[in-house]
């Protein structure tokens, strides 16, 4: 297993592009399931995510390619896919349990195929995370859905005898948490090609849904709606050919700029989905960060350059979903507001567990106190390397933006970021690029180090 070894105290600077965003990648590669006719997105991250939604395709009969991009400073590569077999449907737990995300397939699969077998995802590190509204807006167009040995099995009733379609009605999506960005995309794909017109009420508003939207359109289906709470879906027979770049990381960005404020840095982001960060912004604008952007620019890519000093303000933030704060990035700005002037208060409304973190940061000095759902964060003078263990992917991207801060002998050494691989890509080298000290230290290197091995 990988470990990262942190030197802090460089305050960084220079720029970085964004690259394409995981989170808007992983239901559009699904969405390739909706058609046998050829499909590419352009921007795919070289992540280990998306690497096993390669296979995941590649098990469901598609032939998939991906061509990742070698220059660290391009926005992503090209993923290809065409169903070759539809008749092979069932995602199976061994991929499942590696990534959650593969639930996307249900509702892409289940329309086109009529049928579909998906491993039920567990829990996972950052919460309980269950389908169940998934599965309630997929059965109220109509599917059958039961459980058997663990999987979801997902039916299109037959009609006659024939393969039936699913019906379009009128779906609430709504949770206690609000509504669920992976259920909408589910059955907003899979309500492409039912019959008649869905309207999903306490519809996901991220821009990752508008995006996936824009891109099933381009591919024949009518949307309307994506971006506002209720999504309309006007069902057609069958959805062809699209190529599609798809939108930037507004996480990634995010994290970055949370770089630019620990380090008291000067950071420029191009590609910078400005439009998608605007509760982040707002936080940090509140804390004495600067950002600047042109505002001709498309705010989908912007170029946007951070800058900060120290001394950072307390500030109060909630988790929400969009617009509101992203529960992705709370763990990011908490590292930072380690280091504020006061003490800053943080609730987590999406994920009320997401707080392996708290533990982790505690261990290099940071003072935090949490009851619930809220952390308070009492702001200290300065962060001390320590050896930590990264839990979650958005855990260790705020592990690591402590080791930037953190000074004091030793390095701050991480362990375990192969969580880390899931959602950034070669942060070592980004952050190198950027004057930090950061080294990924790897099993093999070690065993090539060791005494007495060649
Ligand atoms: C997506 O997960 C993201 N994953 C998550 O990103 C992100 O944290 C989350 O949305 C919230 O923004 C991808 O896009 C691949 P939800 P998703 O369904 O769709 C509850 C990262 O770090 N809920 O919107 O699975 C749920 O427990 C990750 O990149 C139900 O109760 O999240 C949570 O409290 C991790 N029943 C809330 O809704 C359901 O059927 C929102 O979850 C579904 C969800």
């Amino acid at each position: 297993m990988d470990r990262f070894e942190i030197r802090g105290g460089n305050r960084l600077a220079g720029r970085l592009t964004i690259k394409g965003s995981k989170n808007a990648a992983l239901p559009m590669m699904a969405a390739g399931l909706l058609t046998d006719q050829p499909f590419v997105l352009r921007d795919i991250p070289d992540l280990a995510d998306i690497n096993n939604m390669v296979r995941l395709l590649g098990e469901l009969g598609c032939q998939v390619s991906r061509q990742s991009a070698d220059d660290i400073e391009s926005p992503g590569g090209v993923f290809t896919l065409r169903a070759v077999d539809e008749s092979i449907s069932h995602a199976r737990y061994d991929i499942v349990r590696t990534m959650r995300a593969s639930i996307c397939v249900l509702g892409p699969m289940l329309a086109r195929r009529g049928y579909a077998r998906v491993s039920l995802p567990g829990g996972c590190s950052i919460g309980e995370r269950p389908v169940d509204i998934h599965l309630r807006g997929l059965s109220a167009l109509g599917a059958d859905i039961t459980l058997d040995q663990g999987d979801i099995i997902a039916r299109v009733p037959k009609v006659h005898g024939k393969p039936g379609r699913l019906k379009g009605t009128r779906v609430f999506l709504g949770g206690p948490f609000g509504s669920t960005v992976l259920g909408t995309a589910n059955v907003m794909s899979a309500a492409t090609l039912a019959e008649g017109t869905t309207v999903i009420e306490c519809a996901a508003c991220e821009p990752e849904i508008v995006d996936l939207a824009n891109l099933l359109n381009a591919m024949g289906a009518k949307i309307t709606g994506q971006g506002s709470p209720r999504i309309t879906i006007e069902g057609v027979k069958e959805l062809g050919a699209v190529d599609h770049r798809i939108i930037a990381d507004r996480i990634e960005a995010g994290t970055y700029m949370c770089a630019a404020a620990i380090t008291a840095g000067d950071i420029t982001l191009d590609n910078c989905p400005v439009d998608a960060l605007m509760a982040h912004m707002d936080r940090l604008h509140h804390m004495g960060v600067t950002m600047q952007w042109d505002a001709k620019a498309d705010p989908m890519r912007a170029s946007c350059r951070i800058t900060a000093t120290r001394g950072l303000k307390p500030i109060e933030v909630t988790t929400q979903p969009h617009p509101g704060f992203p529960t992705d990035l709370q763990a990011q700005l908490m590292a930072v507001l380690c280091l504020a002037e006061g003490n800053s208060v943080i609730t987590e409304r999406i994920f009320t567990e997401r707080f392996l973190h708290v533990a982790e940061l505690s261990r290099m000095g940071a003072q935090l106190y949490r009851q619930g759902s809220t952390v308070i964060v009492s702001g200290v003078r300065k962060l001390t390397p320590a050896p930590v263990m990264a839990s979650d992917l958005r855990a260790s991207a705020s592990l690591i933006l402590a080791g930037l801060a953190a000074e004091g002998p030793g390095p701050t050494v991480i362990n375990r970021v192969y969580h880390l691989d899931r959602g950034y890509e070669k942060m070592e080298l980004r952050l190198q690029s950027l004057g930090a000290e950061v080294q990924r230290i790897s099993e093999r290197d070690e065993a090539t180090l060791a005494p007495g091995v060649a």
